[in-house]
């Protein structure tokens, strides 16, 4: 696997690797890399195209008070896990590199990025649309892969590339999941042995909800932040929206449901489809 630093270095190994006319999948991400990131790595690969991944952790969708400086940063391993899965191009941009001095431009897609995560997070997805923007020119692929687990974002980049003609194939790869269901995340780090033997609550709470609804029964919603509670969450969110537009949920369109929910400081997300 090819590790580069800086765009030029990056422009030329991109080029090496289309020199077969190979397609070109990108994976982006932050490091601290788990089964989840590998999912995308392997589900591109599947493909046949070459896969770049990127790894930044990108200062601007970040809020003031959130964990920026303590986000980890297991670099060496996160190479290991990329080389093992069989990686071909490592871009690992500094943030004089993505934002250089003077760097004036924002990425805001509204509607999509406006509930939920956003209203929690104001200043999120710009954070994020912008950096995959970028990412998206400095390396102009064919396609690019995005965990549904976090389902807000992928609504947004599909949102975005389409309104600004990126001229990509945007994937989604399915959730990976511990055995005992909770998602993956660079975040579940942070819990402490009792937190994580509580935050399974989540998506036992949404499976719950999911079944409950499609069952046409009443207080789905309620009764999942009930359980939450009673688990030692404090929720944000659980809602069901339209899967595309994640606004109001439309009769016949898919839908679903969302939840974000704090265990002492560590936030998680998680979200599972409902039938029309
Ligand atoms: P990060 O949190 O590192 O996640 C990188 C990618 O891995 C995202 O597309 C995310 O949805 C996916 N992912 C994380 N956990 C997963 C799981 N359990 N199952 C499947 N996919 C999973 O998301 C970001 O970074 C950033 O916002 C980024 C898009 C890189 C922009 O900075």
């Amino acid at each position: 696997m090819q590790i580069v630093h800086h765009l030029p270095d990056l422009r030329r190994a991109v080029a090496d690797l289309r020199g077969g006319g190979a397609r070109v999948a990108l994976v982006p991400t932050m490091g601290a890399l788990h089964a989840g990131h590998m999912a995308l790595v392997d589900a591109a690969r599947a493909t046949g195209a070459k896969v770049v991944a990127s790894l930044f952790v990108n200062p601007k969708q970040f809020g003031p008070s959130e964990d920026l400086s303590r986000y980890p940063r297991p670099v060496e391993a996160d190479k290991a896990l990329l080389s093992a899965h069989g990686c071909d191009l490592l871009w690992m941009p500094g943030v004089d590199d993505v934002y250089p001095l003077g760097f004036a431009t924002n990425v805001s897609v509204s509607g999509v990025s406006d509930g939920l995560d956003g209203a929690a997070r104001p200043g999120h997805f710009d954070g994020v649309a912008t950096v995959v923007a970028k990412l998206f020119n400095q390396v102009r692929p064919d396609a690019a892969y995005f965990g549904e687990k976090d389902f807000q974002q992928l609504a947004v980049i599909r949102r975005m590339v389409m309104d600004l003609d990126f001229g990509l194939e945007i994937v989604g790869v399915p959730t990976v999941r511990e055995a005992d269901g909770l998602a993956l995340s660079s975040r579940n780090v942070y819990l402490s042995a009792d937190e994580r033997a509580r935050a399974v609550a989540l998506p036992r709470a949404l499976a719950e909800a999911k079944r409950a609804i499609e069952a046409g029964e009443p207080g789905a919603i309620h009764a999942a932040m009930t359980s939450l509670a009673a688990a030692g969450f404090v929720t944000d969110y659980v809602s069901l929206v339209d899967a595309t537009t994640l606004g109001e949920p439309q009769f016949g369109k898919s839908r679903r449901l969302l939840a974000a929910a704090r265990l002492g400081t560590t936030r998680l997300i998680d979200n599972l489809d409902v039938a029309p």
